[in-house]
């Protein structure tokens, strides 16, 4: 039983900012005390800030996830029988990796349970794609949830119970007092929601790239490890791959391309990006599943799902045990198509050297598919369909992406998308998506 009575905000506020290492008592207190209103917004605006500028060492944030995951309801999943795998990106631009990996790993045994969001400014979210489909529902309770995944081994929800409190205060306030870009407040943020939801294994997608929350590789390492060792030392199997956001992943980005991309990587006709981030990524819940000893097993079936069709129908057994109306997944000519398509051209031939994800992003949000704010109302048809990837050579005229829209006067977005196409007169190297698999 920890004793609080002889702490005081400011006392924990100093040391921090002094360089101390904060004892796991303070930091509860911290915790416990903001949820309930305790401590004002300002002393926890300058402790966000003290952290901000001194770090935490890796047990303190340790700590700080731990207290954050308690300050609301956590859910329990062991009523499911085996071992819950779920997956998690930080965002991106054109991320539909779970409608495809979540139904790879599913068809081969696992048991996938994932809570997922939905998404803000340039990055979209899983439950909105998901949304595309006519009757899809991502509300579920517990037991509802427990059950879908017990019957078919896959279920993808928005988040049930009310988990994590401290996290929605403390993220909100970070947003408006400059805190967010810090190592130990993200991490720990991630982490207590991805532990409060229960699973027993957790892959990590963390993204790296101008349209990725962590801009350079070294950072998203540094994120990577410090939610690998959180989850490690609170008795979770946590392990991250570092992917490349440094052009949209696959050729859709908006809702219901995206959903039609996923449909067709799981008929065998994807990008090679999302499926090559599939085949490592599900290889590795597989084996965190222990449905397979090494990688090189877990791919072979992942590939094997792919091929013999048996992911496919777990996407279909997914939005039909949530209500979807399947027959826009097998038939996917029934999703809206916008009113506008509108192509992009090059202005100049080279190859292809970079897409600037960030740009894409804010462009298919404003040409409809995603929300400034959260009140926004999404328009499922609308986004971009790229035509080129990085490495590709082009020609002067050559189509870069066609623009999908319901909106008119939209030549400012254009022009950015065209912008966001950097060509180079040599010919480029296309690196891996998987740049590297952080583990214990
Ligand atoms: N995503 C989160 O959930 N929390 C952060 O702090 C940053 C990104």
């Amino acid at each position: 039983m920890l004793n609080y009575a002889h702490m005081r905000m400011v006392d924990i506020i100093e040391r921090k900012r002094d360089g101390h290492t904060l004892s796991e008592e303070e930091i509860r207190f911290f915790v416990q005390g903001y949820v309930n209103g305790d401590i004002p917004d300002y002393q926890a605006s300058a402790f966000a800030m003290a952290v901000y500028f001194r770090g935490m060492d890796a047990k303190e944030t340790a700590i700080l996830t731990d207290a954050m995951m308690h300050s609301g309801d956590t859910i329990d999943l062991s009523p499911i029988q085996g071992i819950v795998v779920d997956k998690h990106s930080t965002g991106g631009v054109g991320d539909k990796a779970s409608l495809v990996v979540g139904p790879l790993v599913a068809a081969c045994g696992a048991k996938v349970g994932k809570m997922s969001g939905r998404g803000l400014g340039h990055t979209g979210g899983t439950l909105d794609k998901m949304e595309s489909v006519p009757g899809m529902d991502i509300f579920r309770t517990r037991e509802q949830f427990i059950q879908q995944v017990n019957d078919i081994g896959l279920a993808i929800i928005g988040q049930t119970g009310k988990l994590v409190p401290a996290d929605k205060k403390l993220y909100a306030l970070r947003d408006v007092t400059g805190t967010i870009p810090s190592i130990p407040l993200i991490a720990s943020s991630i982490m207590s929601k991805k532990l409060a939801a229960g699973s027993d294994a957790i892959l990590l997608d963390v993204k790296f790239g101008s349209g990725a929350f962590m801009k350079t590789l070294d950072d998203a390492r540094t994120l990577a490890k410090a939610m690998v060792e959180i989850g490690t030392h609170l008795g979770r199997d946590t392990r991250a791959v570092i992917t490349d956001m440094e052009q949209p992943l696959g050729l859709a980005v908006g809702n219901a391309l995206e959903v039609k991309e996923a449909i067709a990587t799981l008929h065998g006709k994807g990008p090679k990006d999302l499926v090559e981030l599939a085949k490592k990524a599900g290889a590795i819940m597989l084996q965190q599943a222990k449905i397979v000893e090494d990688l090189d097993e877990g791919e072979r079936r992942i590939m094997a799902a792919l091929e013999d069709g048996s992911g496919f129908r777990k996407l279909v057994a997914l939005f039909d045990a949530q209500g979807g109306d399947v027959s826009y997944i097998t038939d996917p000519s029934k999703f809206p198509v916008a009113k506008h398509i509108i192509p992009v051209k090059a202005s100049r031939g080279g190859y292809l050297s970079r897409i600037d994800s960030l740009s894409i992003g804010v462009g298919a949000m404003k040409l409809g598919a995603g929300r400034e704010t959260m009140e926004d109302k999404i328009d499922m048809s609308a986004g971009i369909l790229l035509e080129k990837k990085v490495g590709d050579k082009v020609e002067e005229g050559d189509v870069l992406c066609y623009c999908h829209t319901n909106k008119l006067g939209v030549d400012e977005v254009l022009r950015d998308v065209h912008d966001a196409f950097v060509l180079s007169d040599k010919p480029v190297d296309v690196l891996p998506i998987v740049h590297e698999y952080i583990h214990n």
